[in-house]
């Protein structure tokens, strides 16, 4: 990512982004609290209140009743709100990247890039929510005219992941808000701190805290049983694993709850003889490691055809073995740590499995001697069909190569999986881009771009990677109820 990491002054300042959070404490929990880490040291800092099944009941009842009051506010008034809550992130922008960095590892350049791209689904729902979003339409028998509106589908609930804890609360939020609908949010138990400096943030912009429910909580089964259970819930909005998002939509099915669904990914990252190497390789790296690898969107299958696979593959390496890993809040740092130990114990089992079925490691393979979840970066070659990492999503900076020979070939293979979230191609030429990308059963394609994720462009999956879409206007749509109304006709002179 390109963006500078804030200068040493605001940083200090930061620490205090922190401490003021509204409940803080950095004490040893009780029963009824919970503690968060920051994963570039496994030091604790911060202790949250473990709320309860019944404590989030209560919270569904304010949300709820602040809801109908939302409902009826002007378009004008939720556009204005959302700008406003827009200029208030970017004002904050220093101390939302440290506390993102503190909690979830993130190096702070690209925890400034995760504020921005956060921002800009708030700034694209408050323009997007001021386009007429109804129909006129004649009834082909003439007896009637069909007008069609929509209308906000109610009390929502967000389910956030930790991976971007700031991006994925808003771009549930921003069209929630935008659609006229309240919300009860549970971030990640891993990293809640991110959700209650925005939301903290977003009621000094205008929001009423009482539209913003959020609930921190270490037993989420128990919350999710509960909260799905009350008639209230009209909307659940999940990012996380396939296994979880499965559960809840049985959940949901109960009270047939509107459900959209951004589940696990297993992306084919793919580079044919006639792309531009340079370009390959930057992709790769972005595609690779944003994030840490930690992204659904990550690059986890590398397929290379036979005729540039050396060359792309001794560049790959060159520029990972380069990159500087540490500290997240550490200046020149390229690769924070993953999420925790269970993370690095993870990426340490594919590693061997791969290198004991005949892969070739080229760089990296294990955690580096310092403490905090730290993984080097990792290039296998010739990774065989048959290793745990060629079917598992990896989530952390292990790129896992195999080589190809023709189009058909490497097609079956990226999509012989049940995930179908994103895929890579780069090739030159425009005719090959458009037919992978036509025949990749994935929501989303970069072609020759590392990076696909965008406000404006509707995020999604296929097959077991989920259900409905994020950003755009079809992101909006997923918190509205479309109506008609029929208006009979009658002939006057
Ligand atoms: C995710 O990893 O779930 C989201 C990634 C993105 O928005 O690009």
């Amino acid at each position: 990512m390109s963006l500078m990491p804030p200068s040493r002054e605001r940083l200090a300042a930061s620490e205090q982004a922190l401490t003021s959070l509204p409940g803080y404490s950095n004490d040893t929990p009780t029963d009824k609290e919970f503690s968060v880490f920051d994963p570039s040291t496994e030091q604790r800092i911060a202790t949250l209140r473990n709320m309860t099944a019944q404590e989030a009941l209560v919270e569904v009842e304010t949300a709820e009743s602040e809801g109908r009051t939302w409902a009826k506010t002007t378009p004008r008034h939720r556009s204005d709100t959302l700008q406003n809550v827009y200029t208030v992130l970017m004002e904050n922008q220093s101390r939302l990247a440290y506390v993102i960095s503190r909690e979830m590892g993130k190096p702070l350049g690209e925890a400034l890039g995760e504020v921005q791209y956060a921002a800009d689904y708030v700034r694209w729902y408050a323009e997007e929510l001021l386009r007429p979003a109804g129909g006129y339409r004649d009834n082909p028998a003439g007896a009637s005219t069909i007008l069609t509106c929509r209308a906000p589908v109610g009390l929502t609930l967000l389910i956030a992941p930790w991976n971007f804890p700031m991006a994925m609360i808003t771009r549930k939020i921003a069209p929630a808000i935008a659609a006229g609908c309240a919300s009860l949010i549970k971030p990640a138990a891993l990293t809640p701190l991110t959700t209650l400096l925005t939301v903290d943030l977003m009621e000094e912009a205008g929001v009423p805290r009482e539209l913003m429910r959020v609930v921190t909580t270490i037993e989420p089964a128990a919350f999710s049983e509960a909260v799905l259970s009350d008639p209230r819930i009209r909307k659940l909005s999940f990012t996380g694993s396939t296994g979880v998002g499965s559960t809840l939509m049985s959940l949901a099915a109960k009270n047939i709850v509107k459900s959209s669904m951004e589940l696990g990914g297993n992306a084919p990252f793919i580079v044919f003889d006639d792309a531009d190497l340079e370009r390959a390789v930057e992709g790769a790296m972005l595609a690779k490691l944003r994030n840490g690898g930690q992204s659904c969107v990550a690059a986890n299958r590398f397929y290379v055809q036979d005729g540039i696979a050396d060359a792309f593959i001794e560049a790959f390496t060159e520029k990972m073995s380069k990159v500087v890993t540490g500290n997240a809040i550490t200046e020149g740092v390229g690769l924070g740590p993953v999420i925790n130990q269970a993370a690095v114990d993870k990426l340490q089992h594919l590693v061997d499995d791969a290198t004991a079925q005949g892969a070739e490691l080229k760089t990296g393979g294990k955690k580096p001697a310092q403490s905090g979840y730290f993984f080097s970066p990792t290039v296998l070659d010739r990774v065989p069909a048959e290793a745990n990492i060629a079917n598992a999503e990896i989530f952390g900076p292990v790129a896992a190569i195999s080589r190809f020979t023709t189009q058909e070939e490497v097609l079956w293979k990226a999509n012989n999986t049940p995930f179908g979230l994103a895929g890579y191609v780069f090739t030159e030429n425009l005719d090959r881009a458009l037919n992978v990308a036509d025949e990749l059963e994935t929501g989303l394609v970069g072609i020759n771009n590392g990076i696909p994720s965008n406000p404006a462009a509707p995020f999604g999956g296929m097959k077991q990677s989920g259900l409905g879409r994020e950003g755009s206007h079809e992101g909006l749509e997923e918190y509205q109820e479309v109506r008609y109304y029929n208006i009979a006709r009658r002939h006057t002179d």
